[in-house]
């Protein structure tokens, strides 16, 4: 009997702390606008489901009824504020980091503390060697990742010239060839060729989503005890970590000699990561998490980028002979340099129109307030909320850009020889596919060099296009993600230049 009274009273207890935090969650957001479904606690579910499914008719509904102020959407657990207008979201662009952050908001989103580990949210220390050496090393780095781009495509690519072969996983080959040739600048030869640890790093971010989802629903208290045994994210972590000891403990030791010898500095993206994390007092595990966040941000993000573009041009064949003729002038001038990509100017802009159509999330520049903000339109968001900005929307805004819905490759070209700085890697409130800001992307600047470099591979040395009778599909999307959809096959051709 004192059972069940116990059970009572825990179940209504549990009722009345679930009604209290969904009613203020409700109160404190109830003069932003809501856009899908309705504001109240719980029903407000009901925009959820929508989201789920429809969430880019959703942002557009609110897009284009509140355009230059706030709207919000419900996401799971919690609002999503959404920004928009050049002036407010230039205002969110430059909100400092005590005021709001980008690694609280994903930090509950992916649940960070189960699926990378505690310390990566304390000190993400990676970023700052990604915006400083990895991007100052491009240069050096140049002719290593040449080599693992024309070594990738020659085995993961076997096609001939004289007859059309079908390529049915395009996707998974990109991922890998990705994951080869970002990994030869992170980590070096010859981990980067290895095949567990390349099906490591690319399984990471499945691996996230997984662990995420079942960690969601287990109580705070005991999320710690539920990730030792069921985060499949922290067993990749440390499986990769077995497989990269060696070459850590050598680059340690080296560190160590060079702190004898002061004039041999650092040298690379894993010699810089080591020295960070041993001024930090950090042992060789923090040094492999490191490398795992690195390519959970990188590998995915740019091998959908190249299926993207693969896709574009088979749709745009008319383009490809003034991309080859580019490619080749500058090549055939220069070499395979990072400045002789920096010429393919019809390319960048070709990247960047394709970037801009597709896009990895229908929404950008993620911050959680820290303390309250003010807009400057006089709307408030309290502390603790996550502010977003609809990109596609802004992407395909004809106040932004002339015939949004037409794809055109020479756009930014255009626009770059009128003297706008239109370069794939730049950001403004009007591209935003990168992020904005403090926080946007670091790796962009080695992306673009990276994409384009085998983009400009691929022009050179093959032909591709559509199956028969098929066209270019267009993107699937899962809430606010956008992926390219496999199901329709290429087929490719050697040839020669
Ligand atoms: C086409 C490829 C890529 C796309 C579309 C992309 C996109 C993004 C976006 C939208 C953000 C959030 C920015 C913001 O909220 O303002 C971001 C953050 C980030 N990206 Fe990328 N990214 C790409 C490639 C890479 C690569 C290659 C790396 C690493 C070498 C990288 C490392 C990061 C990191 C570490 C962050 C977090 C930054 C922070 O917390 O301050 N990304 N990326």
């Amino acid at each position: 009997m004192e059972d069940i009274a116990f059970l009572k009273w825990l179940g209504t207890f549990a009722a009345v702390g679930l009604i209290w935090a969904c009613g203020r969650r409700f109160y404190r957001l109830r003069h932003i606008p809501t856009v899908g479904g309705p504001s109240l606690p719980i029903l407000s579910y009901l925009g959820v489901i929508r989201l789920m499914h429809d969430a880019r008719n959703m942002l557009h509904e609110g897009y284009n009824k509140h355009y230059g102020s706030l709207f919000k959407v419900a996401f799971p657990n919690q609002w999503f504020v959404v920004v928009t207008g050049d002036k407010l979201i230039d205002e969110l662009r430059r909100l400092p980091d005590d005021v709001a952050l980008f690694k609280d908001a994903i930090k509950d989103l992916l649940e960070l503390d189960t699926t990378i580990g505690p310390a990566f949210h304390a000190d993400p220390y990676h970023i700052d060697v990604i915006r400083t050496q990895l991007t100052r090393g491009i240069g050096n780095a140049f002719p290593s990742l040449y080599n693992e781009i024309e070594d990738a495509f020659e085995e993961l690519l076997p096609v001939y010239a004289n007859q059309w072969t079908v390529v049915d996983d395009m996707l998974q080959k990109l991922q890998r060839i990705t994951a080869r040739v970002s990994n030869r600048a992170f980590v070096g030869m010859p981990i980067c060729r290895n095949n567990t640890y390349l099906d490591l790093v690319i399984q990471h971010t499945m691996d996230i989503a997984w662990t995420r989802k079942r960690m969601i629903l287990i109580p705070r208290f005991l999320k710690p005890l539920a990730a030792m045994f069921f985060s499949r994210a922290l067993n990749d972590i440390n499986q990769g970590h077995e497989l990269l000891l060696p070459v850590l403990v050598e680059r340690r030791n080296k560190f160590d000699n060079q702190e004898k010898d002061p004039a041999s500095g650092p040298s690379d993206y894993l010699d810089c990561l080591m020295e960070a994390a041993l001024l930090r007092g950090k042992g060789l595990e923090s040094v492999t998490q490191m490398i795992f966040a690195t390519n959970f941000a990188a590998i995915h993000t740019s091998s959908n980028s190249m299926m993207y573009f693969l896709y574009d041009v088979a749709a745009h064949p008319d383009c490809i002979p003034s991309l080859r003729e580019e490619i080749q002038e500058v090549v055939r001038d220069q070499g395979w340099t990072k400045d002789a990509v920096g010429k393919l100017l019809k390319l960048d802009s070709f990247m960047r129109e394709s970037q801009r159509f597709n896009g990895t999330s229908a929404i950008s520049v993620m911050r959680k307030s820290v303390k309250g903000v003010t807009f400057s339109n006089g709307q408030y968001v309290p502390p603790g909320v996550v502010m977003v900005v609809p990109a596609r929307e802004i992407h395909f805004d004809s106040r932004v850009y002339d015939n949004p819905d037409v794809f055109d490759p020479l756009r930014f070209y255009t626009m770059r020889a009128n003297g706008v700085n239109e370069q794939f890697a730049n950001t403004s409130t009007s591209y935003v596919a990168f992020g904005l800001g403090k926080h946007a992307c670091p790796g962009r600047f080695f992306a673009s060099c990276e994409l384009k470099a085998m983009a400009a591979h691929l022009l050179l040395h093959y032909d591709w296009k559509f199956e028969t009778g098929k066209d270019r599909p267009e993107n699937r999307w899962f809430a606010v993600s956008v992926m390219p959809d496999t199901d329709v096959e290429l087929l490719f051709k050697k040839r020669e230049w």
